[in-house]
């Protein structure tokens, strides 16, 4: 299977293309490194790898006549600001038309998309949320992907869009793991917010996206674990996998009426139509994933949430 992915040396992107080309698949990357770091995705055979965004029509017509795709896996995706309403729209909405225009021209079988769960809005009205639960992005990173899942549906392409949980594991350079392993590395204070969330570890997803692109499923997915952890959980999670003990228990602060107690999605058709679960336990996951951060180091983490909304702390201050 010949596979294009964007966004290919990124977290998700990296771990798909290392799991399809260590299978004989080729696959072309096209990157423009915004929040990935180059040493994700080494060079390898059967592997292209291209410098270039998605936001500009020329390149992405080129890499699709050159290569002749059979499928696309779409995860390149901005959220690094949250202001930054032009950048988010030019590759989340625009880029995904580039990528859809090109893909329908060049005949691609099926395309996988990555969506993510704050389609729901950051309040959702019910846990587990279902495929059935209103759309409503309230941030310019859920909006603008939220655009671009619209505009897949528009094309008639066959489609699977997996709207996803919190994922993590090694290469995840955003939320809890990376920042509460960068704090205690460094002996700073840490405390954590008393919610829930649901969080997969990146090889489950994994064979769900290879499943998709394979030809299994068609239209709306949710990837979850099918149950939520508190952050306290994932913080000692962390510490357990570091080997850490902390003289006194994390400090657990207050939810504000801006969050959200538990986001959790309901997993259940995809149980169904992928035969697929979840199996990854968080304690194996985050080891995996601290055993990463301390060969690689953590460097720079990227957040679509403003610094008042995250659950972990973001700055020196604790
Ligand atoms: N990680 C999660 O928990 C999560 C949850 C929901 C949805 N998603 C979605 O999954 C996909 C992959 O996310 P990730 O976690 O691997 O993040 P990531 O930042 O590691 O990957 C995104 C990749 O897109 C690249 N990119 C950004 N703008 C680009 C452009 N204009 N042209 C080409 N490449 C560009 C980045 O450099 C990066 O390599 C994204 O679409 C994201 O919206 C992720």
């Amino acid at each position: 299977m010949k596979v294009l992915i964007t966004g290919g040396s990124g977290f998700i992107g990296s771990h798909l293309a290392d799991r399809l080309l260590a299978q004989g698949d080729e696959v072309l990357s096209i990157d423009n490194y915004a929040t990935s770091r180059r040493g994700n995705l080494a060079e390898q055979d059967g592997l292209t790898m291209v410098e270039g965004s998605i936001a500009d029509p020329d390149t992405v017509r080129g890499v699709f006549e050159d290569f002749g795709p059979d499928v696309v896996a779409h995860a390149a995706a901005s959220y690094k600001d949250p202001d930054a309403w032009v950048e988010d729209t030019r590759t989340n909405a625009l880029g995904t038309v580039n990528v859809v225009e090109a893909a329908r021209d060049a005949g691609v079988g099926r395309l996988v998309y990555f969506q993510t769960a704050l389609c729901y809005g950051t309040k959702p009205i019910e846990q587990p949320i279902t495929l059935d639960h209103p759309i409503r992005p309230d941030s310019s990173y859920a909006i603008s992907k939220t655009a671009g899942e619209e505009y897949i549906e528009l094309s008639g392409i066959p489609f699977v869009s997996l709207r996803l949980a919190n994922v993590y594991g090694p290469r995840n350079m955003s939320g809890p793991p990376p920042t509460f392993y960068s704090r205690l590395s460094e002996g700073k204070p840490c405390f954590v917010v008393d919610t829930r969330r649901d969080f997969v570890f990146v090889e489950d997803l994994i064979e769900v996206v290879e499943a998709a692109l394979r030809g299994t499923g068609e239209g709306h997915y949710h990837v979850s674990s099918g149950s939520d952890h508190s952050i306290k959980e994932m913080f000692e999670a962390v510490t357990d996998a570091m080997g850490i003990e902390l003289d006194e228990e994390v400090e657990v602060r207050p939810r504000t009426e801006d969050d959200a107690p538990s986001i959790l999605l309901d997993p259940s058709r995809t149980e169904r139509d992928f035969e697929w679960k979840a199996g990854v336990p968080l304690s194996e996951g985050v080891a995996k994933a601290i055993e990463y951060y301390k060969a690689e180091g953590v460097g720079e983490t990227y957040t679509h949430l403003r610094a008042e909304e995250l659950k972990v702390p973001a700055s020196d201050e604790s």
